[in-house]
């Protein structure tokens, strides 16, 4: 594309922004960029509509950095829960905290700078310098992404990773020139709306677009054809075997996952790879004649990566006071406050339900 059609193409979507863009999330509000950062952590997964609700109540308990670096990591984990990425909540914790201890409790100013801390990247981190301090730096993320290859025709492989700093260089290059301290945010913005309401990832409204006359997609007659991206993550399946084991007063025993992998650090149920395994785990457990097992409708779990089908089985009866070396009893009151996966935390909550 020519250094001419590229002029000018920022002030159209800064334009754009301020007539038809979302100017109304609480997130866009203020520059304070520990607000900026929560709302930006919470999006990268997840939709607006459902942040909304959680970057409220976050604020509620965490209303500033310190209040959430000094908080304990379960009630981060618990106030996180049905956010899913639980990786996000655990960075968020970790970022918190190193903003504390290594910047004196205030945010770096500079996407650079930003970029080193844990949870935020490049996109990230330029979005944050873009809305709270005008930088004049790029952000990529997927939306982006997408307006941007349509828009320039940029047909080369994503899966490279030099082709991937090669868009990242088009989207500098693509960047406000003036009255940088209004047109970064709305710019920044601009994009990430035009990505999520015009430029979809299928059927996009380029009838409807700011850019349509310049951009090369729309004008080649099949915008969905970008961005071009070859390699595909294979999903993979895995089954688990639940082992619930509830107490005489009711209560569940958790242990906490290891610190990697899935659902990492967060309480759950003891999981076993199959259910010999988990038979003989129960058999273990002492007289079967006092214990009884029930095996519940096994269920599916999607994960970015990977399918789980999730096998509970529920152990009752004359159970030992330690049944397995690491892990704690919880009761029902305890479920809310802790962090438990989704489907972990939708299992417990339908059998107390049932008072089984
Ligand atoms: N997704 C990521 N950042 C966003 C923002 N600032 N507004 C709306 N959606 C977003
Ligand atoms: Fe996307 Fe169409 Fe706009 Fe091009 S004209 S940027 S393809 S919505």
């Amino acid at each position: 594309m020519s250094a001419l059609d590229r002029d000018g193409v920022a002030e159209l979507v800064v334009a754009w922004q301020g007539s038809h863009g979302r100017n109304h999330l609480p997130w866009q509000q203020t520059r304070d960029p520990y607000r900026v950062w929560l709302s930006e952590i919470m999006l990268q997964q997840t939709q607006v509509t459902t942040v909304l609700d959680y970057y409220a109540r976050f604020l509620v308990r965490f209303p500033d950095v310190a209040a959430l670096a000094r908080a304990d990591q379960d009630e981060v984990m618990g106030l996180w829960s049905g956010l899913g990425y639980y990786t996000r909540a655990r960075n968020l914790h970790r970022c918190a905290q190193q903003v504390v201890v290594e910047h004196g409790g205030s945010f770096p100013r500079t996407a650079e700078m930003l970029a080193t801390l844990p949870g935020i990247g490049r996109s990230t981190a330029g979005a944050i310098a873009a809305f709270c301090f005008s930088e004049r730096v790029p952000i990529l993320d997927a939306n982006v992404r997408r307006v941007l290859t349509r828009f320039l025709g940029f047909e080369k492989d994503l899966a490279s990773s030099g082709n991937e700093r090669l868009l990242w260089n088009e989207a500098e290059s693509l960047l406000p020139q003036r009255n940088l301290l209004t047109a970064m945010p709305r710019y920044t913005q601009g994009l990430m709306d035009l990505g999520a309401s015009i430029c979809t990832p299928r059927a996009p409204r380029c009838g409807q677009c700011p850019l349509t006359n310049r951009c090369v997609a729309a004008k080649g007659g099949d915008p969905e054809r970008y961005p071009v991206k070859t390699r595909r993550l294979a999903r993979r399946s895995e089954s688990w075997q639940l082992l619930v084991l509830r107490s005489s007063g009711g209560r569940v025993w958790l242990q906490r996952r290891p610190s990697v992998g899935i659902w990492a650090g967060m309480h759950c149920v003891p999981v076993f790879a199959d259910s010999t395994s988990l038979r003989g785990y129960v058999a273990s457990l002492g007289d079967a004649s006092r214990i009884s097992c029930n095996e519940l409708q096994p269920f599916l779990h999607v994960l970015t990566h990977r399918d789980l089908h999730l096998h509970p089985v529920v152990v009752t009866g004359s159970i030992p006071n330690q049944p397995t070396e690491e892990g704690a009893w919880f009761g029902v009151d305890e479920w809310a406050s802790i962090g438990l996966p989704a489907p972990i935390r939708k299992l417990l909550d339908s059998m107390q339900a049932q008072l089984w």
